[in-house]
């Protein structure tokens, strides 16, 4: 299937000029939005993303057909997607998703994170994927919730728009995939490639910090962790650390 790109030099955020391909009736099933930089590009829990030249912004519309209950797991697919493709690029590093669509390397200096993704749902139609992928440059570790390293660090040779092409090849069939046969194939292939499944973790929530084993995914998308001595609980929203290995 190919998919319709719609090129920008600078925008605030790709997010939002998705938004308005969609209010002014030009959204398209898989169409992307790519910019060469954002001034105000936008991550998880109201951060900033830091978004130079040479690295990849990029929004993908997604027609969810009123399935927004199930639109998290998308998140999910693109990890696991952005996985592989980075995977085939950088054959000598360890890449895996970290809950809840991130995705880390592992470097001589413990894991760090090279990519991280922003959904966004309007209305009950369209599904944004936000992805911005540090491709030249990573930002500088004060006040980030983990150290960055840029895919040229890793030893990757190619542009933004390799890495776009890639993503997308191995992003499409997993959406026809999810249109098929739902969130079950989806699920493994991330537990698959996931960061710490079955080891200790700490998750940071909004106004508590909880520790216990990262045991799995549901179907809204929530981590489940086990608390000992407190069972399961289910984290919608927040940032998972695993202990330095
Ligand atoms: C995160 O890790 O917190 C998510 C980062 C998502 C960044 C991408 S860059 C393209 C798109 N536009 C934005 O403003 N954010 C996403």
């Amino acid at each position: 299937t190919p998919s319709r790109l719609v090129w920008r030099d600078s925008v605030d955020s790709t997010n939002d000029e998705a938004r308005r391909l969609i209010a002014n009736g030009s959204a398209a099933d898989l169409l992307v939005v790519v910019a060469s930089l954002q001034t105000k590009g936008r991550g998880r829990r109201g951060r900033t993303w830091i978004s130079p030249e040479g690295n990849l912004h990029c929004s993908v519309l997604i027609g969810i057909d009123g399935r927004l209950g199930q639109a998290a797991q998308l998140g999910f697919a693109a990890a696991a997607a952005l996985v592989d493709s980075l995977s085939l690029a950088l054959p000598l590093t360890r890449l895996r998703a970290k809950w809840p669509n991130d995705v880390m390397a592992e470097t001589g200096g413990g894991w760090k994170k090279c990519a991280g993704m922003l959904l966004e749902p309007v209305g009950s139609q369209w599904l944004i994927l936000g992805l911005g992928v540090d491709v030249a440059a990573a930002p500088p570790a004060e006040g980030m919730n983990h150290p960055a390293v840029s895919l040229a660090e890793l030893g990757y040779r190619g542009d933004s728009m390799g890495v776009l092409e890639g993503f997308m090849a191995a992003f499409i069939p997993a959406v026809t995939l999810w249109r098929d046969q739902g969130f079950t194939p989806i699920r493994q292939s991330w537990l698959d490639r996931s960061r710490g499944l079955g080891e200790p973790c700490v998750v940071r929530l909004e106004t508590e910090t909880l520790t216990g084993t990262f045991t799995g995914l549901d179907e809204e998308g929530a981590l489940i962790l086990d608390q000992p001595g407190q069972g399961l609980r289910r984290i919608l929203a927040g940032d998972v650390f695993f202990p330095p290995v």
